[in-house]
């Protein structure tokens, strides 16, 4: 039988591909949208989890909205940490297994390497520190969570860096980009398709069983953000690829403080799964050739 899957959210750069791929795999897929489960509103949402009986729940939404946490702290807490919690504590309840998503901004990125799941973590943010407190009530709750730390994650969908710098180019604007943050740039159609390939195995596996707990999933590489936008350029412009500036993070002051190097190490996490994340430019390849696919099938 196909494993049941339940996922929290369905617009999310993350969200959109797991219900794309979902097809591809032996799972049952339900979503839910924003309106039939509002994180905001953690016991509701966790309800659905023994309305549904999954064997494995997704929780692919969060509040995300980097700068904004740090005046919106209340409600980035109850999306972040509290719903998290309390969809762990349904979880186990009902002997689901969960897959919780999570970010390197937990890190304060002053560690000069890339960093292990169980090293020291470090919020600069509200954003980090709300996650990081998710990702403490999803643990301490449910004995068969997975909780995957990710970074930079981009899709040809949603607001995100490459749709920005694509944007930018077109408009003709000049492009300077910080050079002084690092990290590994994540598709998140390879994200989603671990975790669905995955499902089966979470869905089996007793507590205790390596593939619980802390992990990272990136994609492979580290680069700045300047050399992110390069890549993203090479790809959609070959040649005639606009040049870009670098300028420091102290050059373009945000509400939020982000980590100078928060980059992932996901050895652990390749060996336990028998997965290797493919290299970032492949993977911004798809998307932006999807994106540029979507430009031309788009009426004039
Ligand atoms: N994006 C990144 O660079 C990045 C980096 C590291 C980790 N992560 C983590 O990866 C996961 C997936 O991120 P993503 O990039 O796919 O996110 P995203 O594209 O920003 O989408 C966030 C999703 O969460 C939903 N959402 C927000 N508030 C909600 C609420 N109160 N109730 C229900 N749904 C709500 C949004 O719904 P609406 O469409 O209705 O607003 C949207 O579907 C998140 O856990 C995020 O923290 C992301």
């Amino acid at each position: 039988m196909s494993v049941r899957v339940l996922q929290f959210g369905t617009t999310g750069q993350l969200a959109r591909e797991v219900i794309r791929q979902a097809p591809d795999h032996d799972v049952a897929l339900t979503a839910l949208s924003r309106a039939e489960a509002d994180l905001a509103d953690p016991d509701k949402a966790a309800r659905r989890v023994a309305e549904h009986r999954p064997d494995v729940v997704v929780l692919a939404a969060a509040y995300t909205a980097v700068d904004q946490a740090e005046t919106e702290t209340l409600l980035a807490r109850r999306v972040n940490a509290e719903a998290p919690g309390a969809i762990a504590r349904a979880c186990a309840s009902c002997g689901a297994a969960l897959v919780h998503v999570s970010t390197d901004y937990v890190f304060d990125g002053a560690k000069g390497a890339p960093y292990l799941p169980n090293d020291p973590t470090g919020p600069l943010n509200t954003y980090g520190l709300t996650k990081l407190e998710g990702e403490r009530k999803v643990l301490d709750a449910c004995p068969r969570a997975l909780v995957v730390r990710t970074s930079w994650v981009v899709s040809a969908h949603g607001r995100n860096f490459v749709k920005t710098m694509l944007r930018l180019a077109a408009e003709g604007r000049p492009l300077n980009v910080v050079d002084d943050q690092f990290g590994r740039p994540t598709s998140a159609a390879d994200l989603a398709g671990f975790v669905l390939s995955q499902a089966r195995r979470l869905a089996d596996a007793p507590a205790g069983d390596p593939a619980f707990g802390l992990h990272h999933f990136a994609n492979a590489g580290e680069t700045s953000w300047r050399g992110f936008a390069e890549g993203i350029f090479d790809l959609a412009y070959g040649d005639r690829a606009p040049a870009v500036g670098a300028i420091a993070t102290a050059d373009r002051p945000a509400p939020a403080a982000r980590p100078a190097r928060g980059t992932l190490d996901t050895s652990a996490t390749e060996a336990v799964f028998g997965v290797t994340p493919r290299p970032w430019r492949e993977a911004l390849a798809e998307i932006v050739a999807e994106l540029q696919n979507q430009t031309e099938a788009s009426p004039a």
